[in-house]
């Protein structure tokens, strides 16, 4: 079964899907729906009617643009899908990009090289710090 990809939003529920089944946390769906449709861009790919990977870009369009939600069922990983998203995700960023503005993300444990392939360099380096992530649990007080 070929999977096609195309510029679609996920409903919250499949996004949901899609997170657990590569055992990453799953959000509200009030708050999925919220946060979706403000990507930049954001592809799909379908096998029939079923939404089997996705991927997105968030950010301002032009300075900075941020990779996310880069998956894939399991069941129709290595089959070339995460590929094709991440050439439509590229695409769309190249075309919005200017010079030396930052396109991001923050690879899973073990997928760095995934991306190499894309030009994204590993941090830390002689030059950058570590990238840093919060995982919001409520008020943060500074210490
Ligand atoms: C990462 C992921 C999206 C790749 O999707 P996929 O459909 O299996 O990838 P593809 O079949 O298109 O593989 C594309 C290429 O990347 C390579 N590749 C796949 N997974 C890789 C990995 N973990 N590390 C390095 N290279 C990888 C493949 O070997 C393939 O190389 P080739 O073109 O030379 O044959 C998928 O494994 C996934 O959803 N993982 C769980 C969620 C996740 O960690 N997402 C990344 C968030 S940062």
């Amino acid at each position: 079964m070929d999977a096609r990809v195309k510029e679609l939003l996920p409903s919250p529920e499949e996004y949901n899907t899609l997170r657990a089944a590569v055992g990453w946390g799953t959000y509200d769906t009030a708050a999925v729906a919220l946060s979706l449709p403000k990507s930049l861009f954001c592809v799909c790919a379908c096998c029939d009617d079923r939404v089997v990977g996705m991927a997105r870009v968030v950010g301002d369009a032009t300075l900075v643009q941020y990779v996310q939600d880069v998956v894939v069922l399991p069941e129709f990983q290595n089959r070339g899908i995460g590929k094709s998203l991440m050439d439509a995700v590229m695409a769309y960023v190249g075309a919005h990009a200017t010079d030396n503005s930052v396109v991001g993300l923050m690879s899973a444990k073990g997928k760095e090289s995934f991306y190499e392939r894309y030009g994204f360099v590993r941090r830390p380096n002689e030059q950058l710090g570590s990238g840093m992530t919060l995982f919001w649990k409520g008020t943060v007080h500074a210490r």
